[in-house]
């Protein structure tokens, strides 16, 4: 792991939060970090909607079953793309777009030492479903994830996952 680059090797899931208050900037700086992100044709579709309220975060987590350190965390983002915004209107663009401001969030998070963890909601209609309710999102936003946000409590260790079999230089 060269040393410059310990700020992508520890960004791990974080599942364990503190019980304390992840400021309104810090999550403003999260944002901005979101949106600075590559998008095809810099159409920027994305939306993000910012909870910091425990009854929002646990309605949340009643939904996504695989997010229940939701209702520790401080604060979470659900990350939506306008499928109109996007390039072509093509839904893999917006995905990949909204993936790339995605991780953008959790590596500034984790530079700014918050951890976070990325909720799957894309493609499971059961959770897409249940945001659209709760959300009341209109019928051209598409949530793609969630982020949870927080102060780390036991934050899994740096690692690296480089698997030389999944590198083929110059031909497969
Ligand atoms: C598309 C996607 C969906 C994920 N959904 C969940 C989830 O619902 N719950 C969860 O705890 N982690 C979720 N994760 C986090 C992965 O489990 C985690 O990134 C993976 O195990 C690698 O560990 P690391 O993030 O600590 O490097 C998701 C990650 C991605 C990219």
């Amino acid at each position: 792991m060269n040393p410059k680059l310990a700020f992508i090797f520890s960004r791990r899931s974080v599942r364990k939060y503190e019980d304390r208050e992840v400021p309104p900037e810090m999550l403003h700086d999260l944002l901005e970090a979101g949106m600075a992100a590559p998008s095809a044709v810099a159409r920027d579709p994305w939306h993000f909607i910012v909870l910091r309220d425990k009854n929002k975060l646990n309605q949340l987590a009643d939904i996504l079953t695989h997010g229940q350190m939701l209702r520790q965390a401080g604060a979470a983002f659900v990350v939506c793309g306008d499928i109109n915004q996007a390039h072509d209107q093509k839904e893999s663009y917006m995905l990949q777009d909204l993936s790339a401001a995605t991780e953008n969030i959790l590596l500034a998070a984790n530079a700014l030492g918050l951890g976070t963890c990325w909720l799957g909601v894309h493609p499971r209609p059961e959770r897409m479903d249940g945001i659209r309710k709760l959300f009341q999102l209109p019928d051209n936003i598409i949530p793609m994830c969630s982020i949870a946000i927080g102060w780390p409590k036991d934050p899994p260790p740096a690692r690296t996952r480089f698997n030389p079999d999944k590198v083929h230089q110059g031909a497969w």
